[in-house]
């Protein structure tokens, strides 16, 4: 036989480290994970090397030699090469450690054996389990191995040989075979083999139906209202947090949601509110006043009451409040307004008044210099 690889030769070292690998394995969860790459990439490698040599040719002479080619020893050379990266060290050590058997199939199993997983991973070198089993001796899942966890969960070791088979059921499930429902679910159906949880109304804590009067406990938030319409069951409502003092702070409004309530923060303009916007103040801000029905701001420059009252002060008015500056041509020295040189190009823009309020003019900038 040609032998294009060296560890397909060294039987004897091959018997040894076959023997050594299966003496002392131990099972776990990568040791099939890298089964399962190899059987992928061997798959994927024969995929590969159809395309490459089959690509188009249909000659008689093209047939019959791709056709010496497709079981050939060369090809399973070239699928072996593209098992692992050079630096998966379980995974070439898995390749090397059962090179043997890999090539048993290439040549003599895989016509009876189509699955390469099964034969390889799971009946040859035992690493795996067929799904829905797990353990050391591949015991089916709790609900078999066909439905394991009854289709509402997974099961420990699931397709390995490691685990304990135990069920991690999805939130709406409990028990060992996730059949019966988590609290907030109520059954809608159940038998030994199958069920259905599905979710209460918010307004119950646990109950025996869909809607908010088949509670058993109401939710955080929401009250039990006697009512015998449901025999068995409790009607909920939602609490309104909102309805008499507020909870909330000042500032703030309150909001009422089901099974509970947000306080959310006023318009700027509101002192105080029962919603959002500047039409829904219950009083105004400082610097606000209350004009049909909405807060707008005071011009306190326009005000009978001089604000800025300091000599050669002119008054700015602002969003909510004011400035007290010095008046064109004068400048702060010390906290007094004291006439200023005025700069050329202040000079140039003579007369044109650009504060908003009158007040700004009551001084002649050009007093003389
Ligand atoms: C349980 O219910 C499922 C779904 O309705 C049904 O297919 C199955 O036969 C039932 N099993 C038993 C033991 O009654
Ligand atoms: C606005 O009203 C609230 C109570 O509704 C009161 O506590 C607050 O002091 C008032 N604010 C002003 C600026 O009047």
């Amino acid at each position: 036989m040609y032998c294009p690889n060296t560890n397909l030769c060294c039987l004897v070292l091959f018997g040894f480290l076959v023997s050594h690998h299966l003496s002392t394995a131990t099972y776990d969860k990568s040791t099939c994970s890298t089964c399962k790459n190899i059987v992928n990439n061997f798959l994927k490698g024969i995929e590969d090397t159809t395309r490459k040599n089959f690509g188009g040719g249909n000659t008689d002479w093209e047939e019959r030699r791709l056709s010496k080619y497709e079981f050939s020893e060369t090809r399973l050379v070239e699928i072996i090469e593209s098992l692992c990266q050079n630096s998966e060290f379980e995974c070439n050590l898995m390749v090397e450690t059962n090179e043997e058997y890999i090539e048993n199939w290439w040549f003599n199993m895989q016509k009876k054996n189509p699955n390469l997983f099964l034969w390889f991973c799971v009946d040859t070198i035992k690493v795996c389990c067929p799904a829905g089993s797990y353990g050391p001796d591949c015991i089916g899942c709790p609900g078999g191995a066909d439905r394991p966890c009854n289709e509402h969960g997974s099961c420990d070791g699931d397709g390995t040989r490691t685990g304990d088979g135990s069920c991690s059921c999805t939130k709406e499930y409990e028990g060992a075979e996730c059949l019966d429902c988590t609290e907030g679910y109520y059954s809608e159906f159940q038998n030994e083999t199958h069920s259905i949880c599905t979710a209460c109304h918010p307004g119950c804590k646990t109950c025996i139906g869909p809607s908010n009067s088949h509670c058993t406990i109401c939710a955080s938030g929401w009250v039990e209202e006697d009512s015998d319409t449901v025999p068995d069951g409790v009607v909920c409502l939602d609490v309104d947090e909102c309805a008499e003092n507020s909870p909330c702070e000042q500032h703030q409004y309150c909001s009422n949601t089901e099974g509970s309530y947000l306080c959310k923060v006023c318009n700027d303009v509101c002192d105080s509110c029962t919603s959002e916007g500047a039409d829904k103040c219950i009083n105004c801000t400082t610097g606000y006043t209350m004009e049909e029905a909405t807060c707008v701001d005071i011009n306190e420059c326009s005000l009978t009451v001089m604000v800025c009252t300091q000599e050669n002060e002119a008054c700015i008015n602002t969003e909510g409040s004011y400035k007290c500056v010095c008046a064109e041509g004068y400048e702060d020295r010390d906290g007094l307004c004291v006439e200023g040189k005025v700069p050329e190009d202040v000079e140039h823009s003579e007369g044109r008044q650009t504060m908003e309020d009158e007040t700004a003019t009551d001084v002649n900038p050009h007093e003389d210099l």
